[in-house]
């Protein structure tokens, strides 16, 4: 640790922050200063007294929640007994991801930032808020703070700054060597559930009901899929979610191999060293050779960061394409990136198919292509030992360019088998069901979370305890073809549902909520729950207004005292959101 100048530390659920923390520490190091990247969990405290910098990276979870791999430091950071010069010898800055359709938005940083500034830390420059709701996407939000962030490490560390040029590759941090004169691995010696580093949290299960939700004429496949558990010892509550370990397929996989000409070397033993803290959640498959890292941890179907180009163009031989890469890589070409990327949502196995003379150094393989990030997915049975039961809308759409891109996850989860075995973690989620009556909102496979929380209610009553009324307003497109779990409400005890059909002239959820004013504003009014689940985007945004409406006019309130009611709600987590 001696000599690191910078530490980078973050907290992320998903992985996006995490993915930024270690393209801030890459950049960092062409002013040859030395930073230092791990979660905030992982950071080993003593090390806050070995450096002047700190940078925090750190999305926003559930309600306002802190992401799990920061709780620890935050609950550090908050000990009563540390006195109030503790940072007084560091600067920092603080860059938090949230999305504005939340209360409680970027909640997470900000208390990490307010408590940085208690403790004595002073601010670097100033902090950042990315907001996934925003059309330039998080992206442009993290490059200004990155400039920021540029500009005052210059000025700081002026007198040790040697600015590295570009054209330079720095050392890589994974150290991948392959092994030419082994005996080749048999592929079918390789196989995702066999993962050194296994993390007890992982668990081995097998798939054992894989149906089709909605009609098979109807464009959207949303498959329902049972997991079970053979040693009966799965625990979880209402609201837990689980990841699941996606790989890509063979045929993706094997035109990368292709393009890079790695046929002769793709079945060699590989060996991979890395620092602890950057070994993928879920750890590493087994018997790794080219073609395996490729297949379970490489994401070369996602839309490529700039980070990929930033490191990509070194490797291109012709001036022409690595120019051009070189440019896609420039924060003030962000309009040429999202015009070739993002718009079209072209993927990385594209953009190598397109410029042909990109061939990547496998030593640098780990370093311009992004690990697979593990997907979650929300529980939707009554908690028991042996299965989980999950609702899984398959992805596929046509993007602007008119090409049909696929979802990673979904799409292999589609490509599996009953009886097969898959990995999994399970995911606690905290979630507090209000003990009240409530109100459940939820469209698409916002219902999945809903079905158990009705489930529970439904058992509750039916045990004698004291259960809840829940008004249910579902959101589907044809009470025909994609009204999933609907032939199940009318036999759950404590529960009435308001339909709509968006496709049957029925509208979206927050014009029925609307509709049913009266009974929304009873429920509220009387100190009962909300709990919204689906899509991300304008239906969150759009169901807060409607129920801040409703607030309003039953209660007579102006708008800012309805807007402080929700909030209120909201802290009290009677007024619980989770769209993904
Ligand atoms: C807490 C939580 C719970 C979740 N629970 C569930 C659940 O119960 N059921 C469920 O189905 N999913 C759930 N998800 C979402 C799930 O984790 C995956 O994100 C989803 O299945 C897609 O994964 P994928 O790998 O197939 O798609 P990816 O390869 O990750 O592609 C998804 C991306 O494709 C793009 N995209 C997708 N559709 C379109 C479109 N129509 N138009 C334009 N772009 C599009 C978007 O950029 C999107 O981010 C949950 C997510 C979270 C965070
Ligand atoms: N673009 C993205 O980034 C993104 C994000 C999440 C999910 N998705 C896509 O959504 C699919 C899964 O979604 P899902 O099955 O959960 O269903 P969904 O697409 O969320 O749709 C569920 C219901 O919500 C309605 N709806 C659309 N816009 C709405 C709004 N503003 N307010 C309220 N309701 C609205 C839909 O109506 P209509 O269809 O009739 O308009 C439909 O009846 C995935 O396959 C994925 O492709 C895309
Ligand atoms: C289930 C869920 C809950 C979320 N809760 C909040 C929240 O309370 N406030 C907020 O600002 N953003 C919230 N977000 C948005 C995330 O912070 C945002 O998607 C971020 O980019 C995730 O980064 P990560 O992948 O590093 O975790 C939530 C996202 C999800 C999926």
């Amino acid at each position: 640790m001696g000599d690191v100048d910078i530490i980078i530390i973050y907290g992320s659920e998903t992985g996006t922050a995490q993915d930024f923390a270690y393209s801030l520490a890459h950049r960092i190091r062409y002013l040859s200063l030395k930073p230092m990247v791990c979660s905030m969990d992982s950071l080993d405290l003593t090390q806050l007294f070995e450096v002047s910098t700190v940078l925090l990276i750190s999305s926003t979870t559930g309600q306002g929640e802190l992401p799990r791999n920061c709780k620890k430091f935050y609950k550090f950071l908050m000990r009563r007994n540390l006195p109030t010069n503790f940072l007084e010898h560091i600067k920092f800055s603080t860059c938090g991801l949230g999305d504005s359709s939340y209360a409680l938005y970027n909640y997470a940083i900000r208390k990490f930032h307010a408590r940085f500034l208690q403790l004595g830390a002073l601010e670097l420059c100033n902090r950042a808020e990315c907001d996934e709701q925003s059309p330039e996407g998080q992206e442009a939000f993290y490059n200004g703070w990155e400039k920021l962030i540029f500009e005052a490490l210059k000025k700081k560390y002026s007198n040790k700054i040697v600015e590295i040029p570009d054209s330079i590759v720095l050392e890589p941090e994974y150290k991948i060597k392959i092994d030419k004169d082994a005996p080749k691995v048999d592929i079918s010696e390789i196989h995702s559930i066999n993962r050194s580093n296994f993390d007890k949290s992982l668990r081995t299960v097998k798939l054992s009901e894989m149906s089709r939700m909605t009609d098979p004429a109807h464009f959207q496949d949303v498959i329902k899929v049972v997991i079970s558990d053979e040693s009966k010892s799965l625990k979880y509550q209402v609201g837990d979610t689980i990841s699941l370990y996606p790989e890509n397929d063979f045929k993706d996989v094997q035109s990368f191999i292709n393009l890079q000409g790695w046929n002769d070397v793709c079945d060699q033993p590989l060996s991979l060293e890395c620092p602890e803290h950057i070994i993928p959640e879920g750890g590493w498959v087994k018997n790794l050779t080219l073609r395996s890292l490729l297949q379970y941890h490489l994401d070369i179907m996602t839309v490529p960061p700039r980070s990929f180009f930033q490191l990509a163009w070194h490797f291109a031989s012709d001036d022409r394409e690595m120019e051009k890469l070189k440019e896609l890589g420039k924060i003030e070409e962000s309009e040429q990136l999202y015009d070739y990327v993002n718009r079209p949502h072209r993927s990385i196995l594209e953009v190598v198919q397109e410029f042909f003379s990109l061939k990547i150094p496998v030593e640098q393989l780990l370093e311009v292509i992004p690990v697979i990030k593990p997907r979650l997915f929300s529980i939707c049975n009554l908690p028991n030992p042996e299965t989980v039961e999950i609702a899984v809308a398959i992805v596929e759409y046509k993007t602007i360019i008119r090409r049909i891109r696929k979802g990673l996850c979904t799409s292999w989860l589609k490509s599996l088998k009953v009886n097969d075995k898959i990995v999994i973690t399970v995911n606690s989620n905290n979630l507090k069901i209000p003990k009240s009556d409530m109100i459940l909102v939820g469209p698409g496979t916002g219902i999945a979370p809903i079905r158990s929380i009705i489930q529970f209610n439904d058992k509750l009553i039916r045990d004698g305890e004291n259960g809840h009324n829940y008004l249910l307003f579902t959101g589907h497109r044809h009470k025909e073809k994609d009204y999933l779990f609907g032939e199940e409400w009318p036999t759950m005890k404590g529960l009435n549902v308001v339909d709509s059909f968006s496709r049957q002239g029925g509208g979206y959820v927050q014009e029925t909520i609307w509709k049913h004013n009266d009974q929304v504003a009873s429920i509220l009014n009387s100190g009962g729950g909300l709990y919204l689940c689906g899509s991300s985007g304008k239906m969150p945004t759009q169901v807060r207004l409607t129920i801040e409406e409703i607030l309003k006019e039953s209660n007579k309130w102006d708008e800012q005292t309805a807007k402080a009611a929700l909030l209120k709600m909201e802290k009290e987590k009677r007024y619980i959101q989770e769209t993904w």
